[in-house]
């Protein structure tokens, strides 16, 4: 098989960057190495950037976001017994709109079977070849092993992925943190605490109470590294987010029988560079950031953004100058969204280690952030999205 473009990955990375190659009339083909379902079963974070929806729109897969999508014009903090609200739209004049990822790969899935694209699930073994001369891709589809010869390779297959791989050990270069400790995540059939999105910052730990719809909670607690969902069954995460929330969100919770509970680690990590030959590197792939910020989605989206309008330009213009300048592009986008989730983080969470002067300071940062309009122009237009 020969497509213009490989792309190894049907999360929303590889999905968004089919779409948006199809609708410029650029041949693409995805390899995914599970089922449709189940890449529609993992359970991610559901904030949504301006920019990211404007791209959904490009991609012509915005119509269902439009329509059951919630905007949100502010958040809020919670800590010192107090609820302290950050006005989004007027410093920056952005929103953001709370939609679930979950529903964004469906939307984008939906999309790419209506226009007949190729997907190839349950596709094993994808292995890149010849990144540096005539790339190809070989996998194995119901025990045969095939192969799939492409212009370029586009590697969306998130952080446990294959094509970091494919970059030598002497040119990639990996930074990483890794936090001491997780969020314990709950979904729930009930109505949110708030309208708004509420980060909880308390001395027992970091809380935040997010939400899918006007029926359905996403809620998080800061859990030990070494909790099992098995540690916390519902009564004990209920009882234990109502301590981390001021008194108002406490009394608006209702609690319910969580219909998913997870645990994840929180990390940090930037791989460089982010293209090597015909190889590029796009979202989860190249880079991970705790989900604090709510940027692991939206990153992944400015990088799609980034390639596509390289191989456009390509492909129509016969210029190399985006496929160039993509690795330095999307990498300066990518740290400064690393800097506001390591910020954010550092922040809110409860730090095992840390000194009393380390929690005076996190105090300190939170005072400033309510008394500074600059401190919260700084905050909000990270949260909103920082320009491409
Ligand atoms: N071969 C083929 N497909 C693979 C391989 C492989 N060797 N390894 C992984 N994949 C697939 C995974 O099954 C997954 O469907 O690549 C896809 C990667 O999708 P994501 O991990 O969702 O990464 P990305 O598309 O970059 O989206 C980033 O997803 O994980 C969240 O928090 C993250 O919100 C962020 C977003
Ligand atoms: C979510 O709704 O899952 C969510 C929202 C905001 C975050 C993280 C997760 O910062």
């Amino acid at each position: 098989m020969r497509t213009q473009v490989g792309i190894i990955g049907a999360g929303p990375a590889g999905l968004l960057l089919g779409q948006l190659l199809h609708a410029s009339g650029i041949d693409n083909v995805i390899l995914e190495r599970r089922s449709g379902d189940y890449v529609l079963g993992r359970i991610r974070a559901g904030l949504i950037e301006h920019g990211t929806v404007a791209l959904l729109e490009q991609a012509g897969c915005a119509d269902r976001l439009h329509t059951e999508g919630l905007v949100h014009e502010g958040i809020e903090l919670s800590f010192g017994g107090d609820r302290h609200r950050i006005d989004l739209k007027a410093p920056t004049g952005k929103v953001v709109t709370v939609y679930g990822q979950t529903e964004i790969t469906r939307d984008l899935m939906q999309a790419r079977a209506a226009a007949g694209l190729k997907t190839v699930y349950e596709a094993e073994a994808v292995t890149p070849f010849d990144v540096m001369g005539r790339p190809r891709l070989s996998y194995v589809e119901h025990g045969e092993r095939k192969e799939l010869a492409c212009d370029f390779i586009a590697g969306c297959d998130g952080f446990h992925g294959v094509s970091r791989q494919a970059i030598p050990a002497e040119v990639l270069r990996a930074y990483e943190r890794v936090y001491p400790f997780g969020w314990l995540g709950v979904m729930v059939d009930r109505p949110p605490v708030s309208d708004e999105l509420i980060y909880a910052s308390s001395p027992r730990g970091f809380a935040l109470c997010s939400m899918r719809s006007a029926s359905r909670s996403r809620l998080y607690i800061q859990c030990r590294l070494d909790d099992a969902v098995e540690d916390w069954p519902d009564e004990r995460f209920y009882a234990e987010l109502a301590l981390r929330l001021d008194a108002r969100a406490a009394a608006n919770l209702e609690p319910g029988p969580s219909i998913e509970k997870s645990i994840a680690p929180l990390r940090s990590f930037v791989a460089e560079p982010m293209r090597h030959g015909r190889l590029f590197l796009a979202g989860d792939a190249a880079h991970i950031v705790p989900p604090t910020g709510a940027k692991g989605l939206n990153l992944a989206a400015s990088d799609v953004h980034y390639l596509w309008r390289g191989l456009v330009e390509h492909y129509q213009e016969g210029s190399g100058a985006g496929l160039d300048a993509y690795s330095q592009t999307a990498l300066a986008r990518v740290w400064k969204a690393e800097r506001f989730s390591w910020w954010m983080t550092s922040t809110l969470h409860l730090f095992p280690e840390s000194s009393g002067f380390d929690r005076r300071l996190q105090e300190a940062e939170l005072d400033y952030l309510m008394s500074s309009r600059a401190a919260q122009t700084t905050l909000t237009e990270n949260y909103v999205g920082l320009p491409y």
